[in-house]
């Protein structure tokens, strides 16, 4: 009977459904963009009542995989895996996607000079700065759809779960999505983000910045139909204040929530990144005829030096301290050859600037020392970035707490040792950032994966966070 009744209902629900579908793709028949997102229709606006309950804040996370789904197709590699770089016609593809979605919320869209695109719901004192949200949605090449894509979909999701509750805002809400946060075409991460916080010296780099196909960034920005003419680079640059709070929705990328079972990560901190290159050269030769005496083998200094970073890291005492040899090249790359030229990338970071300064400081000290006992030329130690941390801001950070505990998610404190957008917005704005798990703390691969749940409780809590700031 209960079979019955419940077969009867589920035959009804999809009767009503397949209606719903075909009134919709009536509707939208001529838009193909608009017609593959025809679910987007989210629950009836309610503006005349006030949210006296946080129960009220129903995300439609169905909608929400449905959205991340439908992103993820806008891919220069096959699914599951996501490759989106930036400016390229998956890349513009997919902004529009996410335009049209940032307008169906109702959002008044702009975009500036590099494509960082702003969906703006107007308080009713937008004279004072107003409180942002937002992430990216460029993908490395073969990685997954969650990564930054939560934090733009989730955080317009965000605007519609307060517009349903019938909530107004007072500093006006802003949904940011960031260009190129990736560093995959031109090797610069955090680019968007990098010149919204006013960086005079990367828009000087701009000018000489090429891809691996010496394709100009201006030349890439105009083709996706941003600026041409590097003098307007400035007009990105946005002046501090102009927002009272910035908070970023992510994916943790680490397996420390999934593990202890807890639902929200409240970023305290974000570690500083800094990167070095490094080569060494040596004489090379025949790895039978030349003996061992005579040698200055450029490649034995790369592992000695790569040696060096592990203990110098180690030597900080601290668990926040870091160092990564992610690349290390051998030239000619021959088994009976000595090397000749050997190339390091050194990735290193901390919570603490000067304990992190104090490493590159002995990884040079190391890098000279270790050229001199070898008899090898260093002919590069170059600091690429060198950037410092960024703590979250005080009342951003008890207004995530609070958002989470009111809605009974478990949640706790935590660093975040990937960098972010948010990195850079701490330049201008009070920042905050909202973790939630995801399967075994898989990023950057296609394996990458968040459950409807935690997405639901990362947009519920942002979007009680935002309503609070923008009250505040
Ligand atoms: C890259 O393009 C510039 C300007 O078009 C040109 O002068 C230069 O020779 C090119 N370099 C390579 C390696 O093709
Ligand atoms: C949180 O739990 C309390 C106590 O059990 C309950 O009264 C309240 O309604 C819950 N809030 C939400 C948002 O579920």
């Amino acid at each position: 009977m209960g079979f019955k009744l419940s077969s009867f209902l589920a035959t009804l629900l999809f009767i009503c459904f397949i209606n719903y579908d075909t009134v919709l793709s009536n509707k939208f028949e001529q838009d193909p963009v608009t017609k593959t997102m025809h679910d987007f229709s989210g629950f009836p606006i309610q503006e005349t009542h006030l949210p006296n309950s946080l129960s009220l804040l129903s995300v439609d996370s169905q909608t929400l995989q449905k959205q991340i789904d439908e992103l993820s197709t806008f891919s220069d590699s096959p699914a599951p895996s996501v490759t989106r770089i930036l400016y390229s016609d998956m890349d513009v593809l997919a902004r529009r996607y996410v335009k049209n979605l940032m307008g169906l919320a109702g959002l008044s869209v702009r975009e500036d000079a590099v494509g960082n695109i702003f969906g703006r719901w107007e308080g009713y004192e937008p004279e004072i700065g107003a409180v942002a949200t937002g992430s990216h949605i460029d993908a490395i090449p073969y990685s997954g759809k969650y990564d930054g894509v939560v934090g733009v979909l989730g955080a317009i999701e965000a605007i519609n779960v307060l517009k349903r509750s019938g909530f107004k805002p007072k500093k006006s809400l802003e949904v940011i999505m960031f260009t190129s946060e990736e560093p995959t075409r031109f090797g610069i991460s955090c680019l968007g983000s990098r010149l919204l916080a006013g960086s005079e010296e990367l828009a000087k780099a701009l000018r000489n910045t090429v891809d691996n196909q010496n394709t100009s960034f201006f030349d890439a920005a105009s083709f996706a139909g941003y600026e041409k003419d590097e003098e307007k680079l400035s007009s990105v640059f946005l002046d501090k204040g102009i927002y009272s709070a910035f908070i970023e929705l992510h994916i943790e990328q680490g397996p420390i929530l999934e593990k202890e079972g807890i639902s929200i990560g409240v970023v305290t901190a974000i570690a500083a990144p800094a990167s070095i290159k490094v080569d060494f050269e040596g004489n090379g030769g025949h790895a039978g005829a030349v003996l061992m005496p005579d040698r200055n083998d450029a490649g034995l200094a790369a592992a000695e030096l790569a040696l060096a970073v592990e203990k110098h890291v180690l030597e900080s005492g601290s668990v926040d301290t870091v160092g990564t040899i992610g690349i290390m090249d051998l030239h000619p790359r021959a088994i009976n050859s000595i090397p000749s030229k050997a190339h390091l990338e050194i990735d290193t970071r901390d919570i603490e600037e000067s304990r992190r300064n104090i490493v590159i400081e002995k990884i040079h000290q190391s890098a000279m020392a270790i050229s001199k006992k070898r008899g090898v030329k260093l002919s590069e130690f170059q600091i690429v970035n060198q950037d410092p941390p960024a703590l979250s801001d005080s009342s951003v950070i008890k207004a995530m707490e609070l958002a989470a505990s009111e809605l009974n998610l478990t949640y706790k404190k935590m660093i975040s040792r990937a960098y972010h957008d948010s990195l850079f917005m701490a330049r201008i704005s009070p920042m905050g950032m909202i973790f939630i798990p995801c399967y075994k703390g898989y990023s950057h691969k296609p394996e990458e994966f968040a459950s409807l749940d935690d997405m639901a409780n990362g947009v519920k809590v942002l979007a009680s966070t935002l309503a609070k700031l923008s009250l505040h």
